[in-house]
This record gives C-alpha cells, structure tokens and sequence, in this order.
C-alpha cells in the first residue's frame, strides 16, 4: 500500500487494541477499490481519550471505529449523535462531517445481520447477555428490536445491567431482567434461556479473566454465541462445541459492521467479498 501526503485517515481507538483485525479488513478493502485511504489502530488510555478525540479533528481524520472501553465515554466528545446510537447509548463509528464529530452504530445491525445469517430468530426466544458495555447495549437493542421474549442481562458490575435494562424499556416491549454475573450461573437462569451471548471481553487473547461458567451448566439446546473473534474459537465456544451447543463467533458480526461504518466514511458500497476473505483467512474457522 502507498501512503502519500493526501492519503486519508481512519482508524481505531481501542484499549487494548493489538488483538482488532479491523486494520486488516479495512485496509484490504481500499485496496482493493483502489482508494489513497488507510485505517489504523491506535491504542488509547481512557484517561486520554478526549485527547485522541481533539486528534482526529485537528489531524483532519475522516473518522473512526471506537471499541472497548470507549464505546460510551466518548458519547460526550462528540458534536452529534445519530439518532439510533443515542437510544442504544454507544457508538462504535464516528464520522467526521465538515469538521463535527458525529456519532453512529453499526453494531446493533451488525450483529443482527450476522445473527439472520447463521439461521437464528430471535423471535419467542429467551436470551441472557454477558456483560453490560457498548456492545452488549446494541446486542440488547437488536434483540429487544427483533422480538426476543425475555432478556437477562448479566454484568460484573451490576449497576450497569440494571442502568442497560432501563435503557432498554424505550426499545420495546420485551421484558428484561438485570443480574450479577454470578446470579446468572449460580440460580436457574441457564435452563431458562436459549440463547447465551458473551459480549464482555473475557476469552481475548490480550484481555485476562474468567466467566463464571462450566461445561456442565450448558444443554445441547442452548446457542452460545461469543462476539469475541480473536482467538477465533474461544474457551466458551470450545465448551459449548463440547457440549454439543450450537456455536457461534463473533468474526461474521465483526465483518458487517465494518462494512457498514466504511459506506459512512467513504460513501462507497463496501466491498464485502474482499472483507470477507480477509478475515476467514485470518480467522479460520
Ligand atoms: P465494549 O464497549 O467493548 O462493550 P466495555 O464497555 O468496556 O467495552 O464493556 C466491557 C464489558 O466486559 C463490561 O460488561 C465489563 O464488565 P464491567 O461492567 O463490570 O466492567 C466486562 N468485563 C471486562 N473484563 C471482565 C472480567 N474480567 N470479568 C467479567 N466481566 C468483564
């Protein structure tokens, strides 16, 4: 790839981010469309962040993704939410628009995408999220969005599920119960719920940490679905295959709403088959 002095600028601002194939995806993607742009990850310590946000505006950035632990603390660095990531409370795209900083989410249809791909309704269905952070609220969004029946929420930090299930009421209708995350193990929430998704970053490579959870809590019937996609078959997964449990990861998630945060920058449609290939190859199933 060539760099010149009107090659415009995306990236990534993440803590950790070494674990991200977002530069990857992207980059092969400009590539491929042969456009001067490049995308890079920037590794930003929270209490720098609005430092590294007075960045992308003074170094004339076209925009950036935003992922852990960002997603909400920089809701208010921006000039302008977009309506659907105010009502999720994260962004995980920012879109610089002459100059103003103007918040998105891909993450929610991102992830909706990847769950019709993969065959799985969320309609009449029991779900219990894994964490409460910026991705956990537009995976609650999209499955209160697409009729899921009820939804646990359960988070080391317990008043973050409670403050997420609140959110969730201007949603719809479905009803939503917040918890510790040891309560979700400990009590009879697992023979409840059909589908489990791990949005807290336990099970990164670069991320330390346990979920409170053990092969023979899980039924055959259970979906175990992990947004975590780096290493691509993750303790979780590892023991819901063992369990017989459908499993599924989060690389497809990972996939669209990259694609849908590069038609925000750039305008152009992305070129998904390129994006594609990229990430299986580095992600192998
Ligand atoms: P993101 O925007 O990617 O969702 P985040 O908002 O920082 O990132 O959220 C990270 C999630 O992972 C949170 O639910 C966090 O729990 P807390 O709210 O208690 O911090 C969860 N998490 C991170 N490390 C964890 C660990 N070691 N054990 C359990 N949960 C963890």
């Amino acid at each position: 790839m060539s760099v010149s002095s009107r090659t415009a600028v995306v990236g990534l601002l993440g803590y950790p981010v070494v674990h991200s194939f977002s530069p990857y995806m992207h980059n092969a993607a400009f590539r491929a469309l042969g456009m001067d742009w490049v995308y890079l990850a920037f590794n930003v310590e929270p209490r720098l962040l609005p430092a590294a946000v007075s960045g992308i505006r003074a170094l004339g950035f076209r925009g950036v993704n935003v992922t852990i632990p960002h997603k909400q603390a920089i809701l208010p660095f921006l000039d302008e939410i977009d309506p659907l990531a105010k009502l999720i409370g994260a962004v995980n795209t920012v879109v610089v628009k002459e100059g103003k900083l103007v918040g998105y989410n891909t993450d929610a249809s991102g992830f909706w995408r990847s769950l019709k791909e993969e065959g799985v309704d969320p309609r009449g269905k029991r779900a219990l999220i894994l964490g409460a952070g910026g991705a956990a609220r537009a995976v609650a969004y999209a499955l209160v969005k697409h009729g899921c029946n009820r939804l646990y929420i359960a988070n080391r930090t317990y008043d973050r599920a409670r403050e997420l299930a609140e959110t969730l009421k201007k949603a719809g209708e479905t009803s939503v119960e917040p918890l510790s995350l040891e309560e979700a193990f400990l009590a009879s929430i697992l023979p409840e719920a059909d589908l489990i998704i791990n949005t807290t970053s336990v099970g990164m490579e670069t991320v330390g940490g346990e979920l409170p959870i053990t092969a023979d809590k899980l039924e055959a019937r259970h979906i175990i679905y992990d947004l975590v996609y780096n290493p691509p078959y993750t303790k979780l997964l590892k023991m819901a295959s063992s369990k017989g449990c459908r499993a599924i990861s989060g690389r497809s998630m990972l996939l669209y709403q990259g694609a849908e945060a590069f038609t925000l920058w750039t305008g152009r449609e992305a070129p998904l088959e390129v994006m594609k290939q990229v990430v299986e190859e580095l992600l192998p199933s």
